[in-house]
């Protein structure tokens, strides 16, 4: 059974049908027993009359009795019986003799009271019978003379239980359709926005555009609650899908830059005969442009695996402040030529639990920005200390500081405080992202503080090694 909303009409019908025919079922309950009451006390009442109404001289019915007792209109029977259960008289409308039985008989010699019994005749009818003796004083102590007998068929009880049967079944089954009619309408008007919004969300599936969103209903049921989680889905999916695309063209664009450098350098090289000396020179160029494109997609790689969770291949124990001096050593020679003092402030190790060479390029990076956009003359200091029960590691220059505008851009992909300047020094603006992707990747945290004309300070900061 798939849809819901069957669901819905189905169990809510068969509830109602349930406990309806409940209540049908304890009320023909009651009513049976009201009814055999009510036929018992009319028997009695009846009996009793009649046991006042015959006398011991003439023991037979009156035929203003069997007017007042209502044979006829109510089906009763009526007899009076002597002690031994011979009949002395009876209606009408009783063909075959009530018995008299031997409860009946006790009942009246014991305690001179009526006794009611369903009884079956020879011919198979079932009676109710209540008798009554008829009693008289003789030598001053009470003696039955006889039985008056009272009777109605248990077909008229049964008939009207029928009745009551087959009007409770009918009440069952309208209170039924009547549940399922309403549980019909009103699951169609429950189910509107769910199938608004399923079919929404069909439509944004099939356009393609992300920009869709679905209708959020006023009551804040679950519905509302449903279609808010989708949007904010959505919000995210348009998100990363525009983050995506832009990623895409930009790389495209930083990728083409190079390519067209050197197309037109060698197209310009092949145009006519040109002495050795000049090949070489344009070759040297031409090396220089495939560096940059070689380490713009190594960058672009990187990030590529860092967004598929693939950043770190091993986690070992390091130590923050032997990686300052390695990457010390190994940027000495660009620090050295742009004129650059390179300070390392790393007395004690710092033990960090991560991937080494991944730590080394965090560190390389923001080393070689510092070295990239500070002028000859100024320091960069490597720092490497343990802080509140972190490690801390911070690359500070005294270069030219970037403006705070920039700041909250700073590690978002190709982003570049001054894109002309930094194209000629050859970044692509790649450096901060994949130093943020790593060092998210290591749970840590980066940040940055600068004061333009003073200086910038990259701090990491890492959980130390448990
Ligand atoms: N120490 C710094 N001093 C001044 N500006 C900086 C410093 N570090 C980064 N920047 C600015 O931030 C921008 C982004 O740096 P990022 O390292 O992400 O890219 P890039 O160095 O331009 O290129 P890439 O690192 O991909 O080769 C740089 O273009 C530069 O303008
Ligand atoms: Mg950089």
């Amino acid at each position: 059974m798939k849809s819901f909303r069957i669901r819905i009409v189905l169990g809510f019908t068969l509830l109602t049908a349930l406990l309806s025919a409940l209540v049908a079922a304890w009320v023909y309950q009651s009513s049976a027993e009201l009814l055999r009451d009510d036929t018992d006390r009319l028997l009695r009442d009846r009996a009793y009359v009649l046991s006042k109404s015959v006398t011991p001289m003439a023991m037979r019915l009156q035929p203003w009795m069997e007017a007042f007792l209502e044979t006829d209109k109510t089906g009763l029977r009526v007899q009076v019986v002597d002690p031994e259960g011979a009949v002395l008289t009876q209606s009408a409308n009783l063909t075959e003799a009530l018995p008299l039985s031997q409860q009946a008989r006790d009942a009246a010699t014991t305690n001179m009271s009526s006794f009611t019994e369903t009884l079956r005749l020879k011919d198979g009818t079932m009676m109710r019978v209540t008798s009554v003796p008829v009693s008289t004083y003789r030598d001053s102590k009470s003696a039955v003379i006889g039985f008056a007998q009272v009777a109605l068929p248990e077909s008229v009880r049964h008939a009207r239980l029928d009745s009551l049967m087959a009007r409770l079944l009918g009440v069952v089954m309208a209170s039924a359709v009547v549940a399922w009619l309403l549980a019909n309408v009103l699951s169609k008007a429950w189910l509107r926005s769910v199938d608004a919004a399923a079919e929404s969300a069909h439509r944004i599936g099939l356009g393609g555009t992300l920009r869709e969103r679905l209708f959020v209903p006023k009551d804040e049921d679950e519905v509302a609650r449903l279609a808010r989680a989708f949007n904010e889905l959505l919000d995210k999916l348009e998100s990363a899908h525009g983050t995506q695309q832009r990623f895409l063209a930009d790389a495209s664009h930083e990728l083409r830059t190079p390519l067209t450098v050197l197309r037109g350098e060698i197209e310009v090289a092949l145009r006519r005969e040109r002495p050795a000396e000049e090949y070489r020179e344009v070759l040297e160029s031409s090396r220089e442009e495939i560096e940059r494109l070689a380490r713009l997609t190594e960058n672009l790689l990187s990030l590529a695996r860092s967004d598929a969770g693939e950043g770190l291949v091993t986690s070992e124990s390091v130590d923050l402040a032997e990686l300052c001096g390695r990457v010390c050593d190994s940027t000495s020679a660009a620090a050295l030529e742009k004129r650059i003092h390179l300070v390392v402030d790393a007395p004690e190790p710092v033990f960090v639990n991560g991937d080494a060479c991944a730590l080394e390029r965090v560190c390389l990076n923001l080393v070689e920005n510092a070295i990239r956009y500070s002028p000859a003359g100024e320091s960069v200091t490597l720092r490497a200390v343990t802080e509140d029960d972190e490690a801390v590691l911070s690359v500070s220059d005294t270069g030219p500081g970037i403006g705070p505008e920039h700041l909250p851009h700073l590690f978002e992909r190709f982003y570049r405080v001054d894109k002309a300047r930094s194209r000629e020094h050859g970044g692509a603006g790649l450096g901060l992202a994949i130093v943020e992707a790593l060092v998210k990747a290591h749970g840590g945290s980066v940040a940055v503080s600068s004061i333009v004309g003073r200086g910038t300070t990259f701090t990491v900061r890492l959980p130390l090694r448990a």
